[in-house]
């Protein structure tokens, strides 16, 4: 998990807006429909979301809170409609009072974790899980479909291995990059021939135009990697495209963002 910084979280709240249209545009779903079509939620969820309270802990705990990354969560669930505020004291102080006051959900990040916990049920969501997933609902929508379609994951990280059962389970066909041959042998092992491993981005790219990058990497993917019919979902930081390949790309052939798809989705996991 790469560490955000202040400058990648500070305008999600006064671009949420913006980011949301973008997102419609793309997906024809707005950042609460995406979560839902992740989760497979098919009922109005409006007034019970409404109805339940978040609380968001700061932590001090290892290399400390990164300004502007509770009020960023803070604005994402307000904007799907979740009751949410940021406790006032921090690390267990916090945890105290979410508690004491009756919360439903809480949400606590420290330098390796990023978790939602159900109050009542005890339910722990996490987010990479839920970001690689809710990634892969994305693209589900934008592509109008990825039943029977190709799709090449490049990273296998824990971002990257939810996408991998995400995908499969969508019944779309994944073809999977690591420069870690260690993580590519679990991958095999785990997976046998349900997925294709290849050797190179390069190889990848020959198989599927639908693209996951799932790395903490930036430059992996060049311009002339890029064609007309590419769509990248980028969960990963920073993104790994070259200056020139983002440009020949296109916004409306890209997904990417520092934190929302994956907050939104942890926080109807854990609420419902
Ligand atoms: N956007 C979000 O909301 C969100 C949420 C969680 C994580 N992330 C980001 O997503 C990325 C993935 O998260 P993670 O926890 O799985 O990270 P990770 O570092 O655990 O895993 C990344 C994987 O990418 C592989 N990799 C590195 N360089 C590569 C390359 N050149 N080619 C192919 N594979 C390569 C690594 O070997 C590793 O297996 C990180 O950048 C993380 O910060 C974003």
């Amino acid at each position: 998990m790469t560490r955000l910084t202040p400058e990648q979280v500070k305008n999600i709240p006064i671009d949420l807006q913006n980011y949301e249209q973008e997102l419609i545009k793309k997906t024809e779903h707005s950042l609460l429909g995406i979560a839902k079509h992740t989760l497979n939620i098919r009922n109005d969820i409006t007034s019970v979301l409404s109805k339940k309270t978040a609380a968001i802990i700061p932590i001090t705990a290892g290399k400390g809170t990164i300004l502007g990354f509770t009020d960023a969560i803070l604005a994402i669930l307000t904007h799907i409609g979740l009751d949410t505020y940021i406790t006032k004291k921090k690390d267990v102080g916090g945890f105290a009072e979410a508690i004491s006051k009756q919360a439903d959900v809480l949400f606590a990040a420290d330098d390796n974790h990023f978790i939602a916990v159900n109050l009542r049920t005890r339910y722990v969501s996490e987010n990479s899980a839920c970001t690689g997933k809710a990634y892969i609902a994305a693209l589900d929508l934008a592509a109008k479909g990825i039943k029977s379609k190709t799709v090449f994951i490049i990273g296998y990280g824990p971002v990257g291995q939810a996408a991998t059962i995400e995908l499969l389970d969508r019944c779309a066909n994944v073809v999977l990059y690591d420069i870690d041959k260690v993580k590519i042998g679990y991958a095999k092992r785990k997976f046998k021939d349900r997925v294709h491993i290849v050797h190179s981005i390069k190889e990848g790219l020959r198989y599927a135009n639908l693209i996951v990058d799932a790395t903490p990497v930036p430059d992996i993917i060049s311009e002339d990697m890029i064609k007309e019919d590419t769509f990248v979902v980028a969960p990963g930081i920073p993104l790994g495209l070259t200056s020139k390949a983002l440009k020949k790309l296109t916004s409306k052939n890209l997904i990417h963002d520092s934190l929302e798809l994956g907050v939104a989705t942890m926080a109807l996991d854990a609420t419902f």
